[in-house]
């Protein structure tokens, strides 16, 4: 690796925590949730294979990933009841938003494209560009997953004030960060082995 880009990834880099750091100050809500997304995308790329620093670049891009929020304003961002299909359509264009600010900062394309595709979906029903499959970048792919897992974790806790038990949400959220790969074991054999019309029961 020369000096010249050494010296652009830490320039990125820079400019990216800067990113980073006004999206703090607008939105925190999205500031907390990208840093989650941030945490998981960077396992899942390392268990993916990637290198550390290929990781950690996917980690900011992942904290940047809905620069384009920024944008849009509070009163459709914040709503709580049902978004109409013109608000949603406004929503949806924060990853262009997004990589349009990217690209005016000359930062480099892995960071354009992983924010620009962040929302396609593996059968092709996403957007913006309606990708499918690996024609998706891979580190947005990633990001997908990441994404998703973050946001449920957020509806099981914010649930976890009016739907659920808040001792129960808890327990739940230790269990998968204490043992990730937790199955029922033989206990799944017995009931997988049960005759279909007792499933369930
Ligand atoms: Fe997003």
């Amino acid at each position: 690796m020369g000096a010249i880009h050494i010296e652009r990834e830490s320039e990125n880099r820079r400019l990216l925590l800067s990113f980073v750091k006004s999206i703090q100050e607008r939105d925190l809500v999205t500031y907390e949730h990208s840093r989650r997304v941030a945490t998981y995308a960077y396992r899942l790329a390392r268990q993916l294979g990637w290198s550390r620093r290929e990781a950690s670049n996917l980690a900011l891009a992942a904290l940047v990933h809905d620069l384009g929020k920024t944008w849009i304003a509070n009163n459709i961002l914040n709503k709580s009841a049902a978004l109409s299909a013109e608000e949603r359509r406004t929503i949806e264009r924060h990853p262009v938003i997004g990589a349009t600010i990217l690209i005016g900062c000359d930062v480099d394309p892995f960071y354009v494209e992983t924010v620009l595709h962040h929302h396609e979906a593996w059968d092709g029903g996403g957007y913006p560009a309606g990708l499918q499959g690996e024609d998706i970048p891979l580190g947005a792919r990633i990001l997908a997953v990441a994404d998703v897992y973050a946001a449920a974790r957020e509806r099981l806790l914010l649930g976890s004030t009016t739907k659920f038990d808040p001792t129960v949400v808890q327990a739940f959220l230790m269990l998968l960060d204490s043992h990730p790969n937790f199955t029922l074991g033989s206990l799944s054999m017995k009931l997988a082995r049960r005759p279909p019309h007792l499933a369930g029961i």
